[in-house]
């Protein structure tokens, strides 16, 4: 990501690890006390993009919300008024102390952000929410922290993943969507500050924190899901899920044996975009068209077929590109015209679809 970083230690910090190692992690000078550089307390915040406290101590945290300036980190704090980011970390009893919570409300009502702590094994040897967050949503948290909120006010509908449509209750029909760029798009929108609903059939990924997360396993459940969450006035529906075209015409409800089955009856899903772009007040609709073949006509043909005001078209027989893979290349259309991209990460690929999505609303 190329930041360049600058590690505080507290005390308590340096009771765990040694400064060197900071040092030599970070490739940059690392501070431990007020007075080793007298004017260093204000220096720091003046080059800062972002302040970054991981792990925050239940120590720590009160010393912030109360203004106490005795070392390095709180008095740098105190002198910062670009964002902060806190990471707390500490035993689930004291967490859930109401000292420690009165003094976390006090800190994010003066605007820090605040990211975890997650539930498991605690260094104590007991369990419970206290944990450190994932290094990953700590570095997701720090993005979301220094994105430009360009997308606050929007609230924005985002479907992921496949769907599953069920013959019985252990077979279905679904296909190979891993749901990252759904997922990726929520994520982006998010931190620009949009309000995400994030609508996901059966993935392996963690939903974003701050969306509201619903699962959708079938078309029928997406489809409903969908409507609930546009009905509340979303502003734009980005339908990335690869939803099931067809459904097993009957759905046994005990396990059906191979003997006697050799055809299975299909019927066309609902049609999740053309239903809601029939809608008299209706958002403002992204479609995915994942073809086999650089097949631009088609895409275009179903960006007019189910009225929609954008449509992604990616070619899912190119290598690092589609279904699974981190990365896709895509070709975005829509009334203004069209816009091509290189091979990018999906994270990358979101931020340009957003970008558009302004660009057009504007
Ligand atoms: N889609 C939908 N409802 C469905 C199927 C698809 O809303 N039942 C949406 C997808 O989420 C995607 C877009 O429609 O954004 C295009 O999906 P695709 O399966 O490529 O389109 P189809 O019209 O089903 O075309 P094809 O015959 O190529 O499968």
């Amino acid at each position: 990501m190329g930041a360049t970083v600058t590690v505080m230690m507290t005390g308590a910090a340096r009771e765990f690890i040694t400064p060197l190692s900071l040092q030599v992690a970070s490739q940059n000078a690392v501070h431990t006390s007020l007075f080793q550089d007298p004017l260093a307390h204000i220096a720091l915040p003046a080059q800062a993009d972002v302040l970054v406290i991981a792990p925050a101590t239940a120590n720590t945290i009160a010393k912030l919300a109360n203004g106490i300036a005795d070392d390095i980190l709180s008095t740098v704090f105190l002198a910062y008024q670009g964002p902060v980011v806190i990471a707390p970390s500490m035993n689930w009893k004291m967490y859930e102390h109401p000292v420690v919570q009165e003094n976390l409300r006090k800190l994010l009502s003066l605007g820090v952000m605040q990211i975890g702590p997650d539930c498991g094994p605690l260094a104590c040897g007991e369990e419970g929410k206290g944990r450190l967050a994932a290094v990953q949503d700590i570095v997701d948290a720090v993005i979301a922290a220094l994105s430009p909120k360009d997308l606050k006010g929007q609230k924005i509908v985002v479907t992921a993943g496949p769907t599953r449509e069920y013959m019985d209750p252990v077979r279905f029909i679904s296909n190979r969507s891993s749901g990252k760029m759904g997922f990726s798009l929520a994520k982006i929108a998010r931190n620009r500050g949009a309000e995400v609903a994030l609508i996901s059939g059966p993935t392996a990924l963690r939903p974003p924190q701050g969306v509201v997360f619903r699962q959708a396993h079938t078309s029928d459940q997406m489809f409903r899901a969908v409507e609930e969450e546009s009905e509340k006035g979303a502003d734009a529906l980005i339908m990335a899920a690869a939803v099931a075209d067809f459904k097993p015409v009957r759905q046994s409800g005990v396990k059906l044996e191979k003997r006697g089955v050799s055809t299975i009856a299909v019927d066309n899903t609902v049609d999740i975009i053309s239903s809601i772009s029939s809608w008299k007040k209706r958002p403002f609709i992204i479609g995915f068209a994942a073809e086999t073949g650089s097949n631009i006509e088609k895409a275009k043909a179903k960006m007019s077929g189910k009225n929609m005001d954008m449509i992604v078209f990616n070619d899912v027989t190119e290598k690092d590109a589609g279904f699974e893979t981190d990365t896709n290349r895509v070709v975005i259309l829509d009334k203004i015209g069209s816009t091509s991209t290189e091979l990018m990460s999906k994270d990358e690929i979101a931020c340009i679809i957003l970008d558009r999505y302004m660009k057009i609303k504007t």
